[in-house]
């Protein structure tokens, strides 16, 4: 008898090991069609093919069946904005653009504790209710957002890391602070918040154009405090931006090395986008163990670029997949997933569902520097799940019933699925969303 407390009957798929290639993840990947998930303390206990796991189960706890149901590790989302989730779809401009128009008006209003506490609600039911279970998330200059967001996200127990945006220059006079405030707000937040529960700061300038050379020392000076904390912000993103930097930061090598200088590289450190780098900044992300997170429906949104996934591999750079709402236009990672299959394709990569569902979990996961917690079914980890019905829609039960394996399941399920096809989703261990009531 196995000492549980919730056993699911269902088909499994997970990656069983971090990979250096997409090759390797294939030969990583493994399905269970009918296996028996036991959770114990909020932690998997084991995952077994039915057949083993029959005379484990207890005749009175007995099993949930979810036969006819996919079960994926919960996904990871490398980089998003909370305070943007109102803005998604803003016509008509390119990132600096976009930024000042749109973006710096709506995180004014995340001064207001209150409206930041609703919105941080909303934003993490979305996330829960799309299946993804962790997060690396930007809040806004305020100190209320961060708050806002923690508290939620500790309520419910999950593994999410997130900062307060660093900026003193180039924007609104609103939404502006002294490299002095900054450094101050930023170092009560991290003693109030780092490592509570589940939850991990992350030090996060903006984008090295909103920062002075003051502000990023002060963010060297708060990773040297708290060197178990995350870094986390934008590079090279857009062309406009990157000659911006240029012109802002003439004695720098290139972008990335504008942090690298303040020693802000390394591991736990995540850049978002990394589209337009040249190789001296690919070895230098290497070489530091510093991650990048790929965005693919904001970089095709805001006509940003081609992340280019096989360099990425080819240099054994970390990366994980952002939706980095709002400027990516879904936070489901299913239809994450099949934007970064176009955006391969039109550099003649092939994405395969494997390769795909690894940087959504596992892949994110290293990433983040947190797959010793989550990622897959291993025993001993974190119980982040999410419960998958494949089929949904007419059209996804016509496509269905045609797939010969469980990838082309997998990848008929990143091409035509979204949230509709998350069933239900599970968080340390407890099922904290579902579309239906629980029989
Ligand atoms: N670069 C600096 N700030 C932002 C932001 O809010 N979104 C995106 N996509 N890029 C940025
Ligand atoms: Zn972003």
């Amino acid at each position: 008898m196995i000492d549980y407390s919730v056993a699911l009957r269902g088909a499994f798929f997970d990656i069983a090991a971090v990979a250096d290639s997409a090759d390797d993840i294939a030969s990583h990947a493994r399905y269970l069609d009918d296996g028996v998930l036991f959770l114990r303390d909020g932690r998997i206990h084991a995952l077994l093919p039915w057949q083993e796991a029959e005379q484990y189960l207890h005749p009175l706890t007995g099993y949930r069946d979810l036969r006819g149901k996919l079960l994926l590790p919960g996904f990871v989302d490398a980089h998003v904005h909370y305070p943007q989730t109102e803005m998604i779809g803003a016509f008509g401009e390119q990132l600096l653009e976009w930024l000042t128009t749109y973006t710096f008006p709506v995180e004014r209003q995340f001064a207001d504790a209150d409206y930041a506490a609703g919105i941080a609600r909303f934003f993490v039911s979305q996330l829960l209710s799309h299946g993804t279970t962790t997060a690396l998330v930007f809040c806004t200059l305020h100190p209320e957002s961060v708050d806002a967001l923690f508290s939620e996200a500790l309520r419910l127990n999950m593994r999410l890391l997130a900062g307060k945006v660093m900026m003193d220059r180039h924007a609104p006079e609103y939404l502006s602070e002294s490299a002095e405030q900054s450094y101050r707000q930023t170092r009560e937040l991290i003693q109030r918040w780092h490592q509570r529960g589940r939850l991990g700061y992350a030090i996060t300038p903006r984008f090295a154009p909103t920062s002075t050379p003051a502000l990023l020392a002060a963010v060297q000076q708060l990773r040297e405090e708290f060197p178990d904390t995350w870094l986390h912000t934008h590079l090279s993103e857009n062309l406009n931006e990157i000659a911006w930097v240029k012109n802002l930061w003439p004695e720098h090598e290139h972008y990335l090395d504008v942090y690298h200088h303040y020693q802000l590289t390394g591991p736990r450190s995540v850049f978002a986008h990394a589209i337009h780098l040249a190789d001296a900044e690919w070895q230098c992300l290497h070489d530091t163990g510093s991650a990048v997170a790929f965005c693919p429906t904001s970089n095709l949104f805001l006509g940003s670029g081609l992340f280019r996934l096989p360099t990425c591999w080819h240099q054994q750079v970390r990366m994980g997949i952002g939706s980095d709402v709002g400027a990516g236009t879904t936070f489901s990672m299913l239809r994450t997933l099949g934007e970064a299959y176009k955006v391969s394709q039109l550099q003649s990569y092939r994405l395969r569902a494997s390769e795909a569902f690894y940087h959504a979990t596992l892949g994110g996961a290293h990433a983040l520097r947190l797959d010793d917690h989550i990622g897959n079914f291993h025993p001993g980890k974190e119980a982040d799940f999410v419960v998958i019905d494949p089929a949904v829609t007419p059209l996804q039960r016509l496509r269905s019933e045609r797939c010969k394996d469980i990838y082309e399941q997998l990848f008929v399920l990143m091409t035509l699925g979204d949230e509709r096809n998350i069933s239900e989703t599970w968080v340390n261990g407890e099922r904290v969303w579902g579309n239906a009531a629980e029989e």
